[in-house]
């Protein structure tokens, strides 16, 4: 398993499938490919290339990685203190909010934005921005489409009111998918075209270097207007927010202070 073999294979990933290895801790990666590669006896990178050349099995790899891994309302404690406390909070200055899922996967995150946006009857300045580099996941985001655990998290009333039933799975409905514009983007280096009162972008920099997740960090903090929230994922920690103009103000959420 060589490095020119590795080079290759992730210089490969990039140009086809926008997928940026170098953005991720190079090591875990390596480690993650290399159980894939021993699981379906695959020899080495070059074989590796050629074993995922169809969508399907791309896609499989990517699961494989944790790297879109997903579901509604993940961590639904934080999700308890956003729609308590964020939502008043932000909503004190002004009535419309402008709302930014960045890495969203298969969409369960922005839709669970949307849910609990529309219980708290606040209203979007223009559709909550789902982003992700992953084609196939914005594929399954904009068709809707659940299983079971996917939506473990939300409570029967809700199930009741955002999805239909098909097949044993759960198909959000028109009302949700029309509050939410789906994009590809690469939120290290795409242009990013509003600024936003909420950001949520959970369970991406896992993997991230140190530069990256800074990189990240100061984009944000540009995107964000003042006042405007972060909302991180459970496992990650930013010790050096105050650089870029946050303050923490509860587990896993950063207020940006005044320009
Ligand atoms: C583990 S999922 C997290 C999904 C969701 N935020 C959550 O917490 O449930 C991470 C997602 O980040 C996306 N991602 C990774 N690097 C990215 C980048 N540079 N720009 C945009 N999305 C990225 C991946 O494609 C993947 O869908």
């Amino acid at each position: 398993m060589t490095e020119q073999g590795f080079a290759r294979f992730a210089q490969q990933l990039k140009h086809e499938h926008g997928l940026d290895l170098s953005l991720y801790k190079e090591a875990q990666i390596k480690r993650r490919l290399l159980s894939y590669m021993q699981r379906y006896s695959v020899a080495d990178y070059g074989g590796l290339t050629h074993y995922i050349s169809s969508a399907e099995k791309r896609s499989h790899l990517v699961d494989y990685l944790d790297i879109n891994v997903s579901e509604f309302f993940r961590n639904p404690e934080l999700f308890v203190y956003l729609e308590q406390e964020v939502f008043r909070r932000l909503t004190a200055k002004q009535k419309s909010l402008r709302v930014w899922s960045a890495g969203c996967s298969i969409g369960a995150e922005p839709y669970s934005l949307a849910i609990a946006l529309a219980e708290a009857r606040i209203a979007l300045s223009r559709g909550i921005w789902g982003t992700d580099l992953d084609a196939g996941a914005l594929h399954q985001a904009a068709h809707g489409l659940y299983n079971v655990a996917d939506v473990r998290n939300v409570g029967d009333s809700r199930r009741e009111r955002y999805f239909d039933l098909e097949n044993g799975n759960f198909r959000v409905k028109q009302l949700l998918k029309s509050m939410i514009e789906f994009q590809r983007h690469d939120l290290l280096c795409d242009p990013i075209p509003h600024r936003f009162d909420l950001v949520v972008c959970r369970n991406v920099a896992i993997y991230f270097t140190e530069e990256a997740k800074l990189a990240m960090l100061k984009r944000f903090s540009d995107c964000l207007l003042p006042g405007g929230v972060l909302f991180t994922g459970a496992t990650e920690s930013y010790p050096t927010h105050h650089t870029f103009g946050f303050r923490r103000i509860h587990s896993c959420f950063y207020e940006k202070v005044g320009d």
